[in-house]
């Protein structure tokens, strides 16, 4: 991720972007015979649902035909993502959202994509790629796994649902609906004067618990208390994006992450202005109290991806 996409309160239009002189000291450190797929994931969830812009996409593709490797994107926010270039790239604005997302598959070799997000469906996803071999390849791992290759593992009317989903994705005035709906949720906040990761992501408003509960050092996981207390504060459900989720090291040891984030993801077409109006009033009455929070302890954690089953104490 580029520098801007580290730093919450900074203005940037696309702060999910590849730090493509990163990638290319990184294929050399490893050597590009080490290295299967670069991938991007569009919008970047983990740096606060923030878009990656064509020029971008178009920078990290020159980079893998360089050193020959293929570029996969993790798509599953695809059409949010093509929303924010129709509105922020230059030259994009007359452009069909459909062209622009166009443009984007053609510059991966591949794909992958949970179709819970942009597939507006309760279930399912797919994988895709250019390469036919492969493909092959991965079909017949899918009958051994999940199903047969029409279905992999997914009913018939969940198939139809993600259909009807992709057509109405990208529909733009459910885009700039979808959109304005979050805006709503961060600048609210902002005004409010809580720190929240600006410009408000696509899919989702992040807190910056870091900036909010600074008196808690990361590896005491202030994200984790900050969601832990809107919790059970006002039943919001959010998720600790920072120390928890990233801040693991190979060898066991834990280093702190580059930011500690608290998501709030906003299901499509699920909730009124009121209910976001009560997600405020509960943030904005937990952020007032900010100072009584205390840090959190791990009590046990699984081998791998922590932070999806980590049980926590209080400090
Ligand atoms: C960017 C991104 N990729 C992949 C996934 C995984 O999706 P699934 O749970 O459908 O496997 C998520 C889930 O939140 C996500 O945000």
């Amino acid at each position: 991720m580029i520098a801007e996409g580290k730093r919450p309160e900074l203005e940037h239009p696309f702060k999910g972007n590849m730090d493509v002189v990163a990638l290319e000291e990184l294929i050399l450190a490893r050597g590009a015979q080490n290295i299967p797929v670069v991938f991007v994931t569009i919008t970047n969830n983990s740096g606060g649902g923030q878009p990656v812009s064509l020029a971008n996409l178009r920078a990290v593709r020159a980079v893998c035909d360089k050193y020959d490797l293929p570029l996969f994107l993790d798509g599953c926010r695809f059409a949010e993502n093509a929303w924010f270039i129709h509105e922020r790239e230059e030259g994009q604005q007359d452009r069909s959202i459909v062209d622009i997302v166009r443009d984007i598959g053609a510059l991966a070799d591949g794909m992958t994509m949970s179709a819970k997000k942009d597939g507006m469906a309760n279930i399912g996803g797919w994988l895709a790629m250019n390469d036919d071999a492969l493909a092959v390849q991965c079909r017949n791992m899918l009958i051994l796994t999940e199903g047969f290759p029409t279905y992999g593992g997914l009913a018939g009317r969940d198939l139809e649902a993600i259909a009807q989903g992709l057509a109405e994705v990208v529909d733009p005035n459910y885009l700039r609906y979808r959109i304005r709906s979050t805006a709503y949720l961060a600048d609210a906040l902002s005004a409010a004067g809580v720190p929240v990761v600006r410009p408000a992501g696509g899919h989702a408003v992040y807190l910056d618990a870091r900036s909010l509960l600074s008196h808690i050092p990361p590896l005491q996981y202030p994200g984790q208390a900050l969601a832990t207390a809107l919790y059970l504060q006002g039943g919001i459900r959010g998720c600790e994006i920072g120390t928890v989720m990233f801040g693991r090291q190979p060898d066991g040891s834990e280093i702190p992450a580059a930011m500690d984030l608290v998501r709030l993801a906003i299901p499509r077409r699920t909730y009124t202005q009121s209910h976001i109006d009560y997600v405020i009033e509960v943030v904005t009455w937990v952020a007032e109290r900010a100072s009584e929070l205390k840090g959190m302890r791990i009590v046990d954690e699984p081998p791998a991806l922590r932070h999806f089953t980590a049980r926590f104490g209080p400090l």
